[in-house]
């Protein structure tokens, strides 16, 4: 049987969360101290080798993006960290945990990749809908500037940042980092095109590293306790534990912290306590709406970045909706196209008229309609063509969850299947 390996969580329910002394006790801020001892370029060398990955969807390097950053705009004065604590993903609250329970991780995280890339100032951008998180991280704040882990000349080391709170207004799409950039300077949340990427030019025109709380859960970890040590969990392109949030037709949905390598066969039967009532697994939603609907043949392949790009998958967040035999997979897909076309800001045609086109067509693939598979095709065909158009990767997710949802299910959303 599976067991969850809680390197991230290993903190959860042992400590008091809203205590640093605790935190030091159980080894907490060691991985700043060492940082701090280390040059920005070693600390960044360490991660890039760690082979860490970003835990916000997209799985880019995270030594990589520091790379980027530290060397983006020699001439500007100031560089930025912002923490991505958005978590608007549909069925993800991986990051919401970090935050309530141990929340000084995250923060360490940050000072540590504030270091690597040389920045002074940094911003939490925080779901405001999480209010225990932003109590908890706010206290966190204070008292790290009370031990002298944040402001001025940190533990002696010269390094200075200072780290502030700002709270999104709801918006999905102020979860991307551009878009979260332009919320953070106090505009409305459209996004921004790139390049420039924010490595180059991001909040007030300096660079900044945009990174998941997730990651920068890792980051403390593993500049304490070394590359080797993180690289015997996971896989060897993904490397690590990942926080997955089981939702659906499971008799125990909730967060598992994991390697990244397990199969969602695994995660169901032996964390989440099996299908409910005993039925049989239909599909899975992985990543959420901007995510990929797998069917049983998939049941059994190691949830990886690279494994699940190679079969037409995502991880993404983490997330996982689990449906059962009795599920109508076009529920949910329907459900995905309308979130779409509650998000999407409206700046560009394709994305604006063409979610509100998708939904309407779901609706009558639903309904009587005398060419259902000439009806489905004409819905991939849009999807695909918004994804060529649109502005920004909200406007080119309604393909994912439509082509996976196709690819499996194709004869369940025509009726074909139907007696
Ligand atoms: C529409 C949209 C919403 C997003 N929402 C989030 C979010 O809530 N939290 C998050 O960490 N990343 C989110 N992302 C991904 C971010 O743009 C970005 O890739 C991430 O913060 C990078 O951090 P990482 O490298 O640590 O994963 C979103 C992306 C898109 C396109
Ligand atoms: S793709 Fe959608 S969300 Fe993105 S800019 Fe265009 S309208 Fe806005």
């Amino acid at each position: 049987m599976k067991q969850e390996t809680r390197i991230i969580l290993k903190n959860a329910g042992r400590i008091d969360p809203g205590s640093i002394d605790d935190y030091i006790a159980a080894g907490g801020y060691e991985g700043l101290r060492k940082a701090l001892g280390m040059k920005p370029g070693a600390v960044i060398d360490e991660l890039l080798e760690a082979g860490l990955r970003g835990r916000g969807g997209a799985g880019f390097s995270t030594g990589m993006k520091q790379r980027f950053t530290s060397k983006g705009c020699l001439e500007c004065p100031r560089r930025y960290v912002v923490v991505n604590a958005d978590e608007g993903e549909p069925g993800t609250f991986k990051d919401r945990i970090i935050m309530e329970q141990d929340h000084h991780l995250y923060l360490e995280g940050t000072i540590i990749a504030a270091h690597a890339i040389r920045a002074s100032r940094g911003y939490i951008y925080l779901r405001a809908e999480y209010h225990q998180s932003i109590e908890r991280t706010l206290r966190a704040i204070e008292q790290a500037y009370e031990k002298g882990f944040l402001g001025k000349n940190i533990m002696g080391s010269g390094v200075d940042l200072d780290l502030e709170i700002k709270l999104g207004a709801g918006s999905y799409l102020c979860g991307e980092e551009l878009t979260m950039l332009e919320s953070l300077e106090g505009k409305r949340g459209n996004p921004r095109i790139k390049p420039p990427f924010p490595a180059e030019k991001g909040v007030f025109g300096m660079p900044t590293l945009v990174n998941n709380v997730e990651t920068l859960a890792n980051v403390p970890l593993i500049i304490s306790k070394g590359k080797q040590w993180y690289r015997q969990f996971g896989t060897e392109r993904s490397p690590g534990t990942k926080i997955f949030t089981i939702s659906g037709q499971v008799n125990k949905p909730g967060h598992y912290e994991l390697e990244l390598g397990i199969s969602l066969r695994e995660l169901i039967d032996h964390l989440a306590g099996g299908m409910r009532e005993g039925k049989a697994f239909k599909a899975a939603l992985l990543g959420g709406a901007a995510g990929t609907f797998v069917g049983p043949v998939m049941l059994d392949e190691r949830l990886t970045y690279d494994n699940l790009a190679e079969k037409g998958a995502t991880l993404g967040s983490g997330a996982v909706i689990v449906m059962a035999e009795d599920d109508p997979v076009h529920d949910i897909l329907h459900n995905c196209l309308r979130f779409f076309r509650h998000e999407s800001c409206g700046k560009c045609v394709p994305c604006r008229a063409g979610t509100t086109l998708l939904v309407r067509e779901s609706e009558e693939l639903r309904a009587e309609h005398p060419d259902k598979d000439g009806l489905l095709q004409q819905m991939l065909r849009e999807a695909q063509i918004m994804a060529s158009t649109s502005l920004c990767p909200l406007g080119q997710s309604p393909v994912l969850p439509l082509k996976s949802a196709a690819k499996y299910f194709a004869d369940e959303l025509t009726g074909r299947g139907r007696a």
